[in-house]
């Protein structure tokens, strides 16, 4: 039997959507995604992809319109001065090597905590006001990469770079977080594609770990505690996790036919086996986007391209040779199953190209997405009713306790 809380339950049924499907949560400006089209603040995301930069992406966001050349330069000066972060997360920073060397902790883990410190020493951390909150969304914005570069200088074992400011002030956003985790400033090229794949990660509407931060916001909670409710939902493998995930699944296919089984029916055997045991695979499916995510072939043409050229072996194989497993993957994925990749999986490819660890993937996401998170919270708080949804209640019936 199953009654609802304060609903009819013929009423409830009939509303009940499992996942939410298809339910408008609520409204927005920043973003909107179908499958027509992907918008950010009235500009469509090819249009960004091309012609933006992340920095200005990051401002249009935040500040609510495109910058001027003047507001643009005002705000990486704002961000550039943030980026070292505090003594405190420093310290925290160094001690996480043996977290992480023990499996108790993966880089998102030690990014959620970071963020969470980072609240615990911001001196606007309990202001909502809007002015506080924009702060606060630029030293996110700002400090976030330093987190990750950190915490990948202290997993390889060197001495952490550009402590005292959070890198090169020249570099921008993209090339500087490159920078603080190896140490190499990297090429034009390299850093214009890691700047592409921030502009496709900063925003997406409702999606679960924005929807997770905007509920928090909705009950006037802070925006740090906000955007860790975001990491920690990030995180999962249905969410952004998936361009990790998908890179290992890609791993295990290559380790299972090898470099000759590509573009062989063993590939096909490999697949077949995961739809008979009906796994999930990692980097395709979309809750809106069911005939393509608009942001994978923006991705997978750089990817691509990049990996053609390069000779760095990656994995132990030469780059392209991962893109040509990875486009045989999706092509039975499609042929098979109608199901189309979504960001996550050339996002693994590019990245693992890219030569970056696979577990800093979705730190890299966070890196991009707190941007739109840090937009949502504001709007949320802008304009707020709590956000408190109903459950169809389906255990036993009333009984007596003492009976
Ligand atoms: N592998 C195998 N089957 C799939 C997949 C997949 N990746 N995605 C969907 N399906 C199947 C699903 O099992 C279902 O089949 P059936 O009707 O037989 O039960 C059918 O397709 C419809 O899918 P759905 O379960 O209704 O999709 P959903 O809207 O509930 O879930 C999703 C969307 C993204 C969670 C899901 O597609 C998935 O788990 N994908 C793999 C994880 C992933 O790549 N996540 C990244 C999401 S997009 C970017 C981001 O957030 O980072």
């Amino acid at each position: 039997m199953s009654t609802a809380t304060s609903a009819s339950p013929s009423a409830a049924e009939a509303n009940f959507a499992r996942g939410l499907e298809g339910v408008i949560a609520g409204e927005t400006n920043i973003c909107s995604v179908e499958q027509g089209k992907l918008i950010y603040r009235g500009f469509e995301i090819h249009d960004l992809a091309e012609h933006a930069t992340f920095e200005e992406v990051a401002f249009l966001l935040l500040e609510g319109h495109k910058p001027s050349a003047d507001e643009l330069r005002r705000f990486k000066i704002e961000v550039i001065a943030e980026r070292a972060l505090p003594a405190e997360v420093i310290a925290f920073l160094k001690s996480c090597g043996p977290m992480i060397k023990s499996g108790a902790a993966v880089p998102m883990d030690i990014v959620r905590t970071a963020v969470s410190i980072l609240g615990n020493l911001d001196k606007d951390a309990q202001d909502n006001s809007p002015a506080a909150n924009l702060r606060k969304a630029k030293r996110l914005l700002a400090k976030i990469p330093t987190i990750i570069g950190h915490m990948q200088n202290v997993i390889d074992g060197r001495a952490i770079i550009a402590p005292d400011t959070g890198g090169d002030a020249t570099l921008s956003h993209a090339a500087n977080l490159l920078y603080l985790m190896s140490g190499e400033k990297p090429s034009k090229e390299f850093e214009h594609v890691i700047d592409v794949s921030l502009i496709l990660y900063a925003e997406h509407d409702y999606n679960a770990s924005t929807f997770t931060s905007r509920v928090i916001a909705g009950t006037l909670s802070d925006m740090h505690g906000a955007v860790t409710g975001g990491i920690a939902a990030l995180k999962g493998p249905l969410h952004g996790g998936a361009n990790e995930m998908a890179m290992e699944m890609l791993k295990e296919i290559m380790r299972d036919v090898g470099e000759k089984g590509i573009g062989t029916p063993a590939v096909d055997s490999w697949m077949q086996n995961a739809f008979d045991t009906k796994r999930k695979l990692m980097g395709f499916g979309h809750r809106v986007y069911k005939n393509g995510d608009h942001r994978a072939p923006i991705l997978h043409k750089l990817g691509r391209s990049l990996a053609s050229k390069d000779t760095r072996n990656p994995g132990g194989h030469a780059a392209a040779k991962w893109f040509d497993l990875g486009e045989q993957v999706q092509k039975i994925m499609l042929d098979k199953k109608k199901i189309h990749p979504n960001v996550d999986f050339p996002c693994g490819l590019t990245y693992f190209t890219l030569g970056i660890p696979v577990p800093q993937y979705t730190p890299i996401f966070v890196a991009s997405r707190v941007s739109g998170w840090c937009a949502h919270i504001m709007e949320q708080h802008a304009n707020n009713r709590i956000i408190r949804p109903l459950s169809l209640y389906r255990g036993p019936a009333e009984t007596k306790w003492n009976k």
